[in-house]
């Protein structure tokens, strides 16, 4: 039986992507760039040479695409040729709600997979919940403030599992979805509220601090980001500063069944 290779299959969507097709019995091919990790196959956007073999035998694919190349277009056309050759029939890209399809970047990606594979998923979500534990948090993280350009704009944080459960609808559905979903939370919050709800998960002290998006690029530059990437990801500050993420779609529940976990869910408070 065909299997479905799952690219960023140790990542924050992929592995639960992954978790969600082996709980359901699914055939699956996990891909990491790590040579001889325990149950995936080798796959590296930067080496070619793994493409096909980790294509061989597969009829879906979730894409997660280059990340910190700036124009992803190139590679993913050339593994989406490849794809269609060894016979994939259907691929699920990882977007963004905050990148919208365009000429360049990530953007690019949404009519590649919509105009080149006869079955298609673009997933678009918000930001992830997940972005407040571990090395995301400590990426915006400076003593015990939570440094963000976003103001008093609202993001209504998505939890990973959840975006996972819906790409994995779109793999395995018998009809294809050929279309663009918009995943959202149920709830926007600022990262004033962000701030307090994780504050009382760690039993730490975090507070929102707004900063401009230079102050911020420069942040996350020094905390090893490249810095036009820095920039481009500050500059998505502003824009929900601006309103751009204070949004919220039920995709999630009408795609799964149920609704989509709460922020709060997600950082329990500690008692
Ligand atoms: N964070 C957010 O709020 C957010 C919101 C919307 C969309 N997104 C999108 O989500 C995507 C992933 O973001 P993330 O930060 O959460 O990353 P992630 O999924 O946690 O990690 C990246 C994954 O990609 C794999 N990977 C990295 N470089 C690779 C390469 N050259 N070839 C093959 N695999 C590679 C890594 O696996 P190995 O190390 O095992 O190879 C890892 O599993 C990005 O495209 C981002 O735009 C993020």
């Amino acid at each position: 039986m065909a299997e479905v290779l799952v690219i960023g299959a140790t990542g924050t969507t992929g592995s639960r992507v992954a978790a969600f097709l082996r709980g359901r019995g699914v055939p699956l091919r996990a891909a990491s760039r790590t040579e001889g990790l325990a149950g995936h196959v080798r796959f590296d956007w930067a080496d070619p040479k793994t493409h096909a073999p980790a294509l061989s035998g597969v009829s879906a694919v979730y894409l997660v695409a280059p990340i910190g190349v700036a124009e992803p277009a190139p590679l993913v056309a050339t593994f989406l040729a490849a794809a269609a050759d060894q016979g994939v029939r259907r691929v699920v890209l990882l977007g963004s709600s905050a990148v919208p399809e365009g000429p360049t970047g990530m953007g690019a990606l949404y009519r590649l997979v919509r105009t080149g594979m006869p079955e298609w998923t673009v997933l678009r979500p918000s930001w992830f919940a997940q972005n407040f534990t571990g090395g995301a948090l400590a990426l915006r993280a400076r003593g015990g403030e939570l440094l963000s350009a976003t103001g008093e704009g609202r993001v209504a944080f998505i939890d990973a599992a959840d975006i996972a459960a819906v790409a994995a609808r779109a793999l395995i559905d018998e009809p294809p979805h050929d279309t663009e979903h918009i995943l959202t939370g149920p709830k926007p919050l600022s990262y004033a509220e962000v701030a307090e709800i994780v504050a009382r998960h760690t039993g730490r002290p975090l507070r929102h601090r707004t900063v401009g998006a230079d102050e911020l690029a420069r942040h996350f530059t020094a905390h090893g980001l490249p810095p036009d990437f820095a920039a481009t990801l500050a500059e998505l500050d502003t824009r929900i500063a601006a309103g751009s993420e204070d949004r919220v779609t039920d995709t999630v529940e009408r795609l799964t069944g149920r609704p989509a976990r709460t922020f709060r869910e997600v950082y329990p408070a500690v008692s």
